[in-house]
């Protein structure tokens, strides 16, 4: 079985899945150029920070195999590619990895040569790269996420457990495999997962629409909730399915672990705590920003409104099968009601048992923080400690 591919790419042609279509329809979008880019993680046509990262630095890679550059020295070609990253960056703002991947593109192209030609194949190899990378980074989350649950809560073939997850995290997220849903993924892998729960995760439904869409597909046994729904099931189900972590994703970690993710992963969190069950991040690196020190400091994307007053879905005919999607009002058209629609919150790190990374999990010292330095010496050192 072929797994599901958010982005199809080869040298000079990115095609990109429309997740809005999603589960209803199947349809890849040509993105050639910065704009068409830009236009589709702005839309949320694509979306998850490793995605987000991705989609951006290839859709610019394809603008610049296909084009000559403007400009006839290599600082002018330098600028221009400069130029049209911080045009990207402002895309999303609050996933972090698109600002990693900007800033190790920025330095790459200027490692690669002193010719033009050499800056622009230094820029393409490096998102090339990027792509390539995502995917070996997320099985090895997979790996470390199964063997810190197998140490912390005992998850064996034997002593199998029940996972909740929030937002998408899976392929449809990343190159493939995914964080959060890579852990489920690898924990079925191995015969220790029981039973994942998916919240179907308000307003956009990225759990209902693509969550459930991607857990069926991989043949993983499951079940999808409402948002409102996971103090319930903790409190009923916790011992019949043996519910041993929720597991979510993220668009940043800061340095002391705050870690800001779809909306409704807070109240997860504080869940999750009053019923004894864990709580895991699972990140990759690209999406840990070691000079914010706090969640205080993480910008949260705000969209409009139309996004929570409205859903899109397909008609059902009356023989069950279903029409192309539509968009439908569920909530009064009177301005009057304001609406208020943060796409992401923060939880604290103190509600964080564990940031699973693709070079180990890390956990809280005495000082309540979680010290990323093992996990990412370098960077670590670079970033003056707050
Ligand atoms: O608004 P979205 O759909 O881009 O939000 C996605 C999430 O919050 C994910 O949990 C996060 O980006 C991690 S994806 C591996």
């Amino acid at each position: 079985m072929t797994t599901l591919q958010a982005v199809r790419y080869s040298r000079g042609k990115l095609e990109v899945l429309d997740q809005l279509r999603l589960p209803h329809e199947f349809h890849y979008d040509d993105v050639s150029t910065r704009q068409e880019a830009f236009d589709s993680i702005a839309t949320m046509r694509v979306r998850g920070a490793p995605a987000i990262a991705i989609v951006a630095s290839l859709g610019l890679a394809v603008e610049l195999h296909k084009g000559p550059v403007a400009g006839d020295t290599v600082q002018t070609v330098i600028a221009h590619i400069d130029d049209a990253l911080d045009y990207l960056k402002q895309s999303r703002p609050t996933a972090v990895d698109l600002t990693n991947a900007i800033n190790q593109l920025k330095a790459r192209m200027r490692d690669s040569g002193d010719t033009k030609e050499a800056i622009v194949e230094g820029f393409i190899s490096e998102a090339e790269k990027i792509f390539e990378k995502d995917l070996e980074t997320n099985l090895a989350i997979g790996t470390y996420g199964a063997e810190w649950l197998e140490a912390q809560v005992g998850a064996t073939s034997e002593n199998t457990v029940s996972i909740l997850t929030h937002c998408n995290t899976g392929s449809l997220a990343t190159s493939g495999h995914g964080t959060a849903l890579g852990i489920i993924r690898t924990l079925r892998a191995n015969g220790q997962l029981r039973h994942a729960f998916c919240t179907e995760t308000r307003p956009y439904n990225q759990g209902s629409r693509l969550t459930a869409f991607e857990l069926v597909y991989e043949g993983i046994p499951s079940t999808l909730i409402t948002d409102s729904m996971a103090a319930s099931l903790f409190r009923t189900r916790k011992t019949e399915k043996n519910i041993a972590a929720v597991i979510v994703g993220a668009d940043r970690v800061v340095r002391n672990g705050d870690t800001a993710n779809k909306i409704g992963t807070y109240q997860l969190a504080v869940l999750a705590k009053h019923h004894g069950i864990r709580f895991i991040v699972a990140a990759p690196t690209t999406s840990i920003d070691l000079e914010t020190e706090n969640g205080d400091g993480i910008k949260i994307e705000e969209r409009k409104s139309e996004e929570l007053t409205q859903v899109t879905g397909a008609v059902i005919r009356a023989d069950g099968s279903v029409d192309e999607s539509h968009k439908i009002r569920i909530a009064t058209a009177d301005q009057r009601i304001q609406v208020w629609n943060p796409a992401f919150d923060v939880t604290p790190a103190e509600l964080i048992d564990a940031v699973v990374t693709e070079k180990g999990a890390v956990e809280k010292g005495s000082d309540g923080n979680f010290d990323f330095s093992k996990v990412m010496p370098e960077r670590w050192a670079k970033t003056k400690a707050p």
